[in-house]
């Protein structure tokens, strides 16, 4: 039997029913808001990660964690040792075999000094002054260094051939 007291409470039931429909949806509404403002947070850190991790600046080219110029220019070993340091670089430091393999490829024919040499006697020595270990040949009886496609070889530094200088990217 229905009485008016059972009528009001499903009436009631029904309206409590309701509300709470309509918060569950101002919820998922608000939820999704949220959501989409935590994507776009997202990529936007990401983009700005990324373009940062891309940074060498025009005419250096990046590999992994460094820069790297190929000058058009020529220069002498020394001077050209000058030029990187004016940029705030070194003449070229290989640190891996992948540095090695990117450097000879891009330089191809043309001889660049790289970031070593020797005194008389003495072993080679990058320009920070780190004695090098020698994990690839240098070719020659020069004290300068240079490489292209064919290695790594060395002269007497007089001749103006063109140069790398590299440097960390960050
Ligand atoms: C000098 O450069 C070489 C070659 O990049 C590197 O292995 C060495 O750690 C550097 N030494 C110093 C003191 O920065
Ligand atoms: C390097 O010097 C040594 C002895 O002085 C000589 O036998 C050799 O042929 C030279 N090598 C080059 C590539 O000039
Ligand atoms: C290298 O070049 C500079 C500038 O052209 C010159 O002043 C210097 O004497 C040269 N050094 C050597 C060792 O040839």
């Amino acid at each position: 039997m229905i009485t008016p007291e059972l009528r009001e409470s499903r009436h009631g039931n029904r309206i409590c029913r309701q509300i709470h429909k309509l918060k569950k949806g101002w919820m998922l509404h608000l939820c999704m808001y949220l959501s989409l403002i935590l994507a776009i947070a997202i990529v936007a850190t990401k983009h700005s990660k990324c373009s940062r991790t891309m940074a060498c600046e025009d005419e250096w080219i990046g590999l992994r964690k460094k820069c790297f110029y190929f000058s058009s220019d020529t220069k002498n070993w020394t001077a050209s040792k000058r030029f990187c340091s004016s940029q705030g670089s070194e003449l070229a430091h290989i640190d891996t075999r992948e540095d090695m393999d990117f450097l000879r490829k891009h330089a191809g024919t043309s001889m660049h000094w790289i970031g070593l040499n020797r005194k008389q006697g003495e072993s080679w020595k990058w320009t920070n002054g780190t004695i090098f270990n020698p994990w690839f040949e240098i070719s020659g009886n020069g004290s300068f260094a240079f490489l292209n496609a064919d290695g790594v070889r060395s002269s007497r530094g007089f001749i103006d051939i063109k140069w790398i200088c590299s440097k960390p990217k960050f």
